[in-house]
């Protein structure tokens, strides 16, 4: 038994995710965090709300309530789709909580004492009326390039160009409107990531078994242009961690916070002590999963994100990390995931193009989203999400591949013998073969899910459904018990034990349908199916079934053509 962390990218606060985000990061780290599960380790999965930083502030005030009201809120509707779709976090934790203000700001003290702060100083502009900084989103005005009127203080949406606040015409604050701006001198920490060049590229040289895509992301911020730059991480938000050194003030620094890069991803180890909290634990049930000097060095951590993170996440929290100094648990594996689009476009949160979280769980149970979205992950490259595939996915592989298997057996078996697995006849050669075949396959399974590669994991799980069924096709029971009806027994004796192990195999993908499974054939036993020889077996005769509810409906024409045309655009 191995102990395994695994941590997703924790979704930002503002607004309900779509199913682009949902497959780049939080469910490809569920099916992970089940399959290990499964297989009897002991896992730590951790995910939380990112909450602050401007956009969070942005949409508070866009819903007319206090920053603090609008992320409890956010929080808990996100804590309630992740738990539609069955994400089996053992903590959902939020970025705001006092355990990773603390952590934070201790990150924050001893980087300091090991001498990697440095003040800098800047302007930037202050309006008067507001009393506050403008973040550079705050600020709008004319485009001095192509004269829209509503161009941003970072960038112009009309033209695209890239700009500096200072260079807008007739700038105004857009939290009241003001024009009374000045230009002022603030004070921020900057960590000075460049003196921890060579320790962060030896770290990312012993990672040999990194995939190219996470290496040479990293590898390229370390040397190109630049290369590694000193990193600001404070801001003059309202809405953040307050900048403290430890729980000691920072002279200089009051009424600034951390920037929201800087704290987000301490929360994965605050929400792993937020866990223990919320167990009654003491700080010993997570400094194991956290602390080398603690038991984490037997830990092995996987980390999931989609490609936007990587450089986050190989360089600029190991800078927070190693320049510590403290011996804080660092990843191991890093499963990057492309970009996945929606016909014909990308998903757009600002444009309400393509389906969001809640949308989905509105129209078909998870099972079905959990097995088109893991099916078709972007992996190797972008991927697409089209109606058609999606019928196509789910009538062929969970309606007629797997749901028609469980259907067929259990009502042939009840028919003809009764609610009880039959005693007759021995398994012959087919079955002999179908066992050696499974075997084989499920080794499959196992490599690639231990790989994190999900569509071949997919793939190979499907092609388990399909040996099952063309088994039964060409051993045809129901052929069968007409002649010899002993033979017809050992068949479906096999035949349900083979859905259990189904349920068992398929659950890290579609866990409401295993559920229904293990259900109907009345156990509760889910030990991974190594030797599967036993497993076949696993069931005797006399045990009672049941046959189950239909698990999984078609998707029609008409549904397809219906949703195709309400999730186009336009969510308001
Ligand atoms: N909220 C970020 C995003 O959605 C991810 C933060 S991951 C963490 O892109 F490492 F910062 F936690
Ligand atoms: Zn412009």
């Amino acid at each position: 038994m191995a102990r395994i962390m695994i941590t997703s990218a924790i979704p930002y606060i503002n607004g309900i995710k779509h199913l682009g985000n949902l497959v780049g990061s939080q469910l490809p780290a569920d099916l992970f965090a089940r399959y290990c599960r499964a297989c009897g380790h002991e896992v730590m999965f951790i995910c939380a709300t990112d909450e602050h930083g401007t956009p969070a502030e942005l949409a508070a005030a866009k819903a007319g309530k206090p920053v603090e009201a609008y992320c409890a809120e956010m929080h808990e509707v996100q804590a309630e789709i992740a738990r539609g779709f069955r994400l089996s976090f053992d903590h959902f934790g939020r970025s705001s909580s006092q355990r990773n203000h603390r952590l934070t700001q201790h990150f924050a003290g001893v980087l300091d004492a090991q001498g990697l702060i440095r003040e800098v100083s800047e302007k930037q502009v202050y309006s008067v009326d507001d009393g506050r900084f403008l973040p550079d989103r705050y600020i709008e005005g004319t485009c001095p390039n192509c004269g829209y009127t509503s161009a941003r203080g970072d960038q112009c949406d009309n033209c695209t160009k890239q700009l500096d606040p200072t260079d807008l015409i007739n700038p105004h604050s857009t939290i009241s409107g003001s024009t009374n701006l000045e230009v002022r001198e603030t004070k921020h920490l900057y960590l000075m990531q460049r003196s921890l060049r060579d320790k962060l590229e030896a770290w990312i040289d012993s990672k040999t078994d990194w995939p190219i895509l996470t290496t040479s992301i990293a590898k390229k911020w370390l040397n190109d242009g630049d290369g590694l730059q000193d990193r600001g991480i404070t801001r003059d938000l309202y809405w953040g961690i307050p900048v403290k050194k430890g729980d000691q003030p920072w002279p200089g620094m009051e009424g600034k916070v951390f920037y929201v890069w800087f704290d987000a991803p301490i929360e994965y180890i605050a929400g792993t002590a937020e866990w223990a909290d919320a167990n009654g634990l003491g700080d010993d049930a997570w400094e194991r999963w956290w602390r080398t000097d603690k038991g984490a060095a037997d830990v092995t951590y996987y980390q999931f994100m989609g490609k936007d993170n990587v450089p986050f996440h190989t360089l600029s929290f190991p800078a927070t990390i190693l320049g510590s100094g403290e011996p804080w648990k660092m990843v191991d594996y890093l499963k990057s995931f492309n970009y996945l689009n929606y016909d014909g476009g990308q998903f757009s949160t600002s444009r309400g193009r393509g389906v969001f979280m809640d949308q989905a769980l509105s129209i078909l149970p998870s099972d079905y989203w959990r097995w088109w979205l893991l099916s078709h992950a972007p992996e190797s490259s972008d991927a697409e999400f089209t109606w058609e595939n999606f019928q196509v996915s789910v009538n062929k592989d969970l309606a007629d591949v797997l749901g028609n298997l469980v259907s067929r057996v259990t009502k042939f078996a009840k028919s003809k013998f009764g609610e009880t697995i039959p005693a007759g006849g021995s398994f012959g050669p087919q079955e002999t073969a179908l066992i050696a075949d499974l075997g084989a396959r499920i080794r499959d399974y196992e490599a690639h899910m231990q790989a994190m590669e999900v569509r071949k994991a997919a793939a190979e799980l499907r092609g388990i459904w399909v040996v099952g069924n063309e088994y039964l096709q060409s051993a045809a029971p129901w052929t069968v018990v007409k002649t010899d009806p002993e033979q017809a027994q050992a068949m479906v004796r096999l035949a349900l034990n083979l859905i259990r192990i189904y349920a068992i195999l398929s659950q890290p993908f579609i866990p409401d349908a295993s559920a229904t499974m293990m259900t109907a054939l009345n156990s509760d036993d889910w030990s991974w199916p190594g030797d599967v020889h036993a497993a076949i077996r696993a069931l005797p005769a006399g045990h009672g079934f049941a046959v189950p509810e239909n698990l999984f409906r078609k998707i029609t024409d008409e549904e397809r053509a219906d949703w195709q045309m309400r999730f186009a655009g336009i969510r308001t």
